[in-house]
Formats: C-alpha cells, structure tokens, sequence
C-alpha cells in the first residue's frame, strides 16, 4: 500500500491517538494556552518524565502568565536551573511579558503571533495553536521528522534546507481541519512511544502496512544522519636519522595535537605537492639544530628525488594524513637516539620506518629526479 496523505492520514492517527496515547499529561485537555506554552517550552530540549516536575513548581509558582512577567528574573532562572539550555529561562520570563505587555495576558491564536514571540519557533507555535485552540496548525519537531522521513521514506539529512522544505511541506499537507490537536498530539506520542530511534516497535505502528521505510528496509537508515564533515587532508616530511644501532631520532611531542605525549621522529608540515624549495625549507632547521650539516649533500640529492617517493597514507578518525620521508645514517653514538620499542611511538612512525626499507631496495635509476633550477 502506498503511503496515506492529509485526512486519511490524519484518520489513521486520530484514532490511534485516542485509543493509545498518551491522555494523562498534565497539560493535556486543559485548553489553556499557558499550560501547553510552558510544557512546550520545557520540551523542547528536555524529556516529559523530567519535565513532569518542573512543570508543576512553575505552575504553582506562576498560576498565570501575568504571575510569571511579574516574578524578577533571578527568581525564574532560580526555578529552572537543572533543565539547562538557560536562553530558554530567559526568552521564557521574556514571552509572558510581551504576551502581558502586547496581548493583553492572552496568548494569541494565530502562528504568526505566536512565531512574534521570544523562544516560539514556527514548530512551538503550531503544537500551542493546535493544542490549546484546535487551529489547524502542522508542527514539525525531531520526533515528527522521524515519523514523516520514515513513512514517505524521504532521504537526507532532515537539517538541510531543501529536505526541510519538503517536511514543511509534508506536514502543512497532512493537518486535518478537525481535531488537528489531538492529530499533532498522535504524531509526537508515535515519534515518542513507537517510532523511535532505535529498535522501533514496528508492529505495533497504526502506519505498519503503508510505510515506505518498512517496505524499502530503510527504517534503521532513515532519518538520513548528520553528514559527517569531510576529514582535513594534510601533508608531512619526516625525517629519519638512523644510528649504526639502528635506533632512530625520536622526539617527545608536547603540542596540542594527535601525537601529544608520543615520540616521533622529526616531521614538518608541507602542502600537497611540495617543491623543492619548500622542502628545503623544511628540512633547514633539522641541518641546523641536530648537527647534520655534513649530510646536507645527501639530504639535498634525496629531496630531488621527493616527487616520485610515493606518499604515505595515514587514516584517523577526523584526519587523513600523508607523508614522505627522507633517511640518514648517522654513525656516533646519539643520545637522542631511541629503539623505537622503548618509547611511546605512534603507528604512523612505524610505517615510516617500513616504508624507509622498502625505499631503500629500490633502485636509484628508477626514481625520476626534480629539476633543482
Ligand atoms: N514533546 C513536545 N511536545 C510534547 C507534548 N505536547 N507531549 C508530549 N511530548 C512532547
């Protein structure tokens, strides 16, 4: 069966809603505008079973809207403190003042109005329109995209704009004229009761025969997840200062970073298709600072031949780092230098280590040497 649209769809939910959600919260069938403002507020970041009982401090603190924009600030926050995203405390102190200050103590009627309001997004304002006044208003929170991604099997990330669109658009279509509190009500209580994240209860979905997750099984790929941003790709020379022992020049890295704590041998940053003077530049302060000037001659010849040295691929979580390497053989006895088994050493220096061998049974003649200019 295809999926159900507008008022069959909206049928289906009503009476499911009627027959198994949820009836009992305290600002459920209270037709005030100000209980359904306040939970909505509360909800929108925070679970009904936490909810529950600030709802009711607040309530016996602030009978009323104008209760509320009397109270002094610090006394609202004082109240809140625990539920956490505290703009919220403050657009909340701040709404019930303009609804005192602008409607008179009673919120509006219309989403546009309601929109008007400090902390009322378009979705807030269509759960308060519908459920306290019945207007024919869609709603469209997390658990709401979920339900709709699901049953029309929309594809995408539900954030991105022209997705969102759709669900707009999805849910402006399907708002009954009738009963549309109690429809918006079904869709939130199934986002929460049935078609949840993970392992939703499928079989007990008044949608189960006409949902085309189910059909596709797409239900545990869809709502789309976030795209993951794409990992930075960087580009590295290391240096590989080998002794007679066949230890290695390692130094302990401080910096901030992946390698933090570990010991690596010299590496320096460089962009994706280094030239030689860039390479040169580089490797400068290691002639400088660890004593190698007599190597500079072989060091200068091995940077020539840089460009045809494959890199090396390094694949982390959130990088995906590249690397080419250039080897002395320095005899004398180096306190700096470390078996690289007796150290804190990340992955990355072994394969430099692997990578210098398999270098080295290559042939000269093979490599294509850069033009030094
Ligand atoms: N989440 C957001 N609004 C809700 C409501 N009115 N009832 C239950 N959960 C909700």
């Amino acid at each position: 069966m295809i999926p159900l649209k507008g008022e069959v769809f909206a049928g289906v939910l009503v009476r499911w809603q009627k027959q198994h959600g949820r009836q009992t919260l305290p600002w459920q069938h209270t037709g005030d505008a100000y209980k359904v403002w306040l939970s909505e507020v509360m909800l929108q970041q925070t679970q009904v079973t936490t909810v529950l009982a600030y709802y009711a401090r607040f309530l016996q603190a602030y009978p009323t809207v104008a209760d509320l924009a009397a109270a002094p600030e610090q006394e609202v926050m004082q109240l809140w403190a625990g539920l956490g995203y505290y703009t919220r405390a403050r657009n909340l102190h701040a709404c019930a003042k303009q609804v005192v200050a602008r409607f008179g103590g009673q919120f509006p009627r219309t989403v546009a109005e309601l929109e008007s309001l400090p902390g009322i997004g378009q979705s807030t304002a269509g759960a308060i329109a519908s459920l306290a006044y019945e207007v024919p208003a869609p709603i469209l929170d997390g658990n709401v995209k979920r339900v709709f991604c699901r049953y029309y099997g929309v594809e995408g990330y539900p954030e991105q704009s022209s997705i969102k669109k759709n669900l707009w658009a999805i849910a402006s279509d399907n708002v009954p004229t009738q009963q549309a509190g109690i429809y918006n009500q079904a869709l939130m209580d199934l986002g929460a009761t049935c078609c949840v994240p993970r392992n939703p209860a499928c079989s007990a979905c008044p949608l189960m025969q006409s949902c085309m997750a189910l059909r596709k099984g797409m239900v545990g790929l869809l709502p789309t997840p976030k795209p993951k941003k794409p990992r930075p790709e960087l580009y590295f020379l290391g240096l590989i200062v080998e002794d007679e022992r066949g230890a290695v020049w390692l130094e302990l890295q401080t910096a901030k970073g992946v390698w933090q704590g570990l010991w690596t041998t010299p590496v320096a940053a460089c962009s994706s298709q280094p030239e030689w003077a860039e390479l040169n530049a580089c490797v400068q302060p290691w002639l400088d600072d660890y004593g190698l000037k007599a190597f500079k001659a072989d060091i200068h010849t091995q940077l020539t031949q840089l460009a045809n040295q494959p890199w090396l691929v390094h694949e982390l979580t959130h990088r995906k780092m590249h690397f080419k390497v250039v080897h002395v053989k320095v005899p004398g006895v180096w306190a700096q230098c470390h078996a690289v088994t007796d150290k804190p050493v990340p992955k990355i220096v072994h394969k430099l280590l692997d990578q210098v061998k398999v270098l080295a049974q290559a042939p000269v003649s093979q490599q294509n040497t850069l033009d030094l200019g």
